[in-house]
């Protein structure tokens, strides 16, 4: 009787016991409770062991085990009423962040979600580099600051052109970066400018630090740049945050004409481009070179994050920036986490001076760009009726749904049917212009699987 049912019965009946004696009153001996229930000792140790763990009971060696009290067991809730008062009114809305990182339940699936299916991460590279760095005696020292000059210096060269390995810092992450940028750039209350639709997880980092995104429309060459002079010109606006390549959720690529363009309009502004470069290495061909390559004067802060082509918890990127603002960024990162740990560092650095690096992102796009046809095969056959683009690059498709459709219903709906879609909506900083789904195809197991993925989605929207 050492099975875990027999364990979790017997906790069940002395927690109701448990929950009638007296705080600090003893329980029966261990013996007289392998007598009364019939079990093994072992069980009636676990079974202690999970109320001790739940605090409801606390064991003595050589005198017992005694009802612990409630209050410490949480029986009577505290009242932290006073708290709201001195919280005010700002809060901080992770919905749409949550969403994006909670993983599919069993059974259901995953068309949704910013990382690779883990059957195409490559673990165990990872492995491998993880244990060289985590073997060098000086592992956990601090790191230059700044970050380890190696790795600063990897990312210069693979953005190439104006920047040096001075102009790069390390980050813990795309979303840091994202956070310490803004945080840097613009004071609690500015506008933002910020592609529409874009990633909802900066529309969440913006809104945290008290800043307004104001939307700038995208076509399928990228954003517009007429509007986006227009939108410097009535928001007064003195940053504007971009994904030039494979743009989040649209799979959009700014065009060749667009990006000279979108410099020149923020150079008028005298305002900031906020470069974020995070699927760089997810294109089916290589996207052009990043746009703070272009740049002589200073204009872009270029983010590069690696955890969309390789793993999540991978979380080490790069900010690169030249002038008094990569003065302020390198402060501002300095004073918000001291440096991203030193292991990550070298973890990441080992990772992309290894030889089966080049093989590892040939093996992730190939795979990619067969999972976007697939899917995209899967819908025009099951789902005619819905617009979806073919984008260049990235992890997602990006489905227009028919007119009057309840995009967030239908998400809903779909999760319940078996299958994780993302709703458009909470990609628009203000209203949609119209109902849409993102849907991913690099979180799935395989192409069988997105099929499947679709089928149930066809139910939901035939119902
Ligand atoms: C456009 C974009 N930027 C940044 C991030 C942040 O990613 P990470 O913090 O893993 O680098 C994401 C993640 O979904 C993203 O889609």
């Amino acid at each position: 009787m050492k099975n875990d049912s027999s364990v979790t019965a017997l906790a069940d009946a002395l927690r109701a016991g448990v929950h009638r004696m007296s705080p600090g009153e003893r329980l029966p001996s261990s013996r007289a409770l392998v007598e009364r229930h019939r079990v093994s000792p072992v069980t009636v140790s676990r079974a202690l062991g999970l109320l001790a763990a739940e605090g409801l009971v606390v064991t003595r060696p050589g005198s017992g085990t005694f009802a612990a009290d409630r209050r410490a067991a949480g029986a009577e809730p505290a009242d932290f009423g006073w708290q709201a008062v001195t919280l005010g009114d700002r809060s901080v809305d992770p919905s749409g962040v949550a969403w994006l990182l909670t993983p599919a339940p069993d059974g259901v699936v995953p068309l949704s979600g910013g990382y690779l299916h883990p059957t195409l991460q490559p673990t165990r590279a990872l492995a491998t580099a993880a244990a060289r760095a985590a073997r060098r005696p000086d592992a956990w020292e601090m790191p230059a600051l700044g970050g380890l000059p190696a790795l600063r210096a990897w990312f210069a060269r693979t953005v190439g052109g104006v920047v040096s390995p001075a102009d790069v810092v390390i980050t813990s992450g795309g979303q840091q970066s994202l956070t310490t940028v803004l945080r840097a750039l613009l004071p609690p209350g500015a506008p933002v400018l910020v592609e529409s639709p874009t990633y909802l997880g900066v529309l969440a980092v913006a809104r945290a630090s008290g800043l307004h995104p104001v939307p700038v429309p995208v076509d399928g060459d990228g954003v517009r740049p007429d509007l986006l002079a227009e939108a410097f010109a009535m928001s007064g606006a003195r940053v504007f945050y971009s994904q030039p390549a494979f743009h989040n959720p649209t799979g959009t690529v700014l065009s060749a004409e667009r990006r000279a363009r979108v410099l020149d309009v923020a150079r008028a502004a005298g305002a900031f481009v906020v470069e974020d470069d995070y699927a760089r290495h997810l294109g089916v061909d290589p996207p052009p070179p990043p746009l703070i390559a272009a740049d002589a004067e200073g204009r872009v802060v270029h983010i590069a994050s690696l955890t969309k082509a390789t793993a999540p918890s991978l979380r080490v990127a790069a900010v690169i920036a030249r002038g008094p603002v990569a003065e302020r960024i390198r402060a501002t990162q300095l004073v918000e986490e001291f440096f991203p740990a030193r292991p990550l560092q070298e973890t990441l650095l080992e990772l992309v001076s290894s030889p089966g690096w080049p093989r590892h992102l040939r093996t992730v796009r190939a795979a990619l760009l067969a999972r976007r046809d697939a899917l995209r095969a899967a819908l025009a056959r099951e789902l005619p009726e819905l617009h979806v683009n073919r984008p260049a690059g990235g992890l997602h498709l990006w489905a227009r749904l028919p007119e009057g459709t309840d995009d967030a219903a239908l998400a809903e709906a779909a999760l319940r049917a078996g299958v994780l879609v993302s709703a458009g909506r909470p990609f628009f900083p203000a209203e949609a212009p119209a109902p849409y789904l993102r849907i991913s195809y690099g979180t799935a197991a395989s192409e069988p699987e997105l099929a499947e993925g679709v089928r149930r989605l066809a139910t939901v929207l035939r119902s």
